[in-house]
């Protein structure tokens, strides 16, 4: 069923990850589309072939016909979306989809009791795993965003003041991956179609404990960090008691994210999971990334 890919569409290619996977598709030798929303504002590289939809079924029938994969990458405001994009896709004659997944561990049902804020990704690999006589899917973890996850304070690295905030002792190992890592990675499994045909895919760009990301900063910078330890179990309980009473903000979903990633069980420690190795993609290591972020 995922033999021969080479049209592939890019759902969401305008957000925070997008750029990244369509640098890398543009660069490679699959013939690579993106779709947007009518009302989209966002922009892409000069030559980008894009199509807009309207999103009904219908539409995204049409869209896909003759493509060979479907990567979906929106953000949580499309994630209710994605049923439609995987039926449309089946009736399209479409080989492989991609959910919108690049993060935490959602097969781990303990990730998802810590974190229930993540529980319909997993839904939509359950019903992926229903229709994979049809299509094929693959999902990719990745860990926290390495890069971004630094610019944008969900890591809580703030290189301007040269401080952190770390939780518990800071000793627990997290894997992480750069944003052109991801788009890399969504390339080599479209390289390798059968190998990686409805399976979670386990990448990296590097594993690190939150100790060893603050020394690769104090080295890199020449300066010593300022260091706020906080309780995973306190905020952790705060962070539920609000997602209970319905409070469900950007810090609170952040917060059960990183707790679930920051947990002693190691979550977010995928190392033994990894397929970088079968997929030809090599780590890039916290250091060259922490010196590509100064
Ligand atoms: N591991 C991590 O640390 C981490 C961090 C952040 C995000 N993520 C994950 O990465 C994925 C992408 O996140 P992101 O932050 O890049 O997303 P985002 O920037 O919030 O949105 C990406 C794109 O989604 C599209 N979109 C939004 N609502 C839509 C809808 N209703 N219908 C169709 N398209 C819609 C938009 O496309 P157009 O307007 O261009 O049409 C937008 O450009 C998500 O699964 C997210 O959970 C992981």
């Amino acid at each position: 069923m995922t033999s021969g890919i080479k049209n592939v569409i890019l759902i969401g290619a305008g957000g925070n990850l997008g750029p990244a996977v369509l640098a890398e598709f543009l660069n490679s030798n699959f013939d690579v589309t993106v779709l947007a929303r009518e009302t989209s504002t966002s922009t892409y590289p000069a030559g980008t072939k894009v199509t807009r939809s309207d999103f009904s079924a219908q539409s995204l029938t049409e869209v896909f016909k003759g493509q060979d994969a479907v990567i979906s990458i929106v953000g949580p405001t499309g994630f209710a979306e994605q049923n439609k994009f995987v039926d449309a896709a089946i009736a399209a004659g479409v080989k492989v989809f991609i959910p919108s997944e690049y993060g935490s561990d959602t097969k781990n049902p303990e990730v998802l009791k810590i974190a229930p804020v993540l529980a319909g990704k997993r839904t939509l690999v359950e019903y992926l795993e229903t229709q994979q006589d049809k299509i094929s899917w693959m999902v990719v973890i990745a860990g926290p965003f390495a890069d971004w996850g630094i610019q944008n304070e969900f890591l809580q690295y703030d290189i301007p003041s040269k401080s952190a905030v770390i939780w518990d002792d800071g000793d627990v190992p997290v894997t992480q991956s750069t944003l052109s890592q991801i788009g890399r990675a969504l390339v080599a499994i479209l390289g390798h179609p059968s190998e990686t045909a409805n399976q979670y895919v386990y990448i990296s760009s590097y594993t690190a404990t939150a100790n060893e990301i603050v020394a690769a900063f104090e080295k890199a910078t020449g300066v010593k960090w300022d260091v706020q330890t906080i309780s995973l179990e306190q905020t952790l309980a705060a962070a539920k008691e609000k997602f209970s009473k319905g409070e469900i903000n950007h810090d609170v979903i952040m917060d059960l994210i990183r707790a679930a990633c920051y947990s002693k069980e190691g979550y977010c420690d995928i190392r033994k999971n990894l397929w970088n190795g079968r997929l030809g993609l090599k780590e890039e290591g916290l250091e060259a990334v922490i010196k590509g972020l100064l």
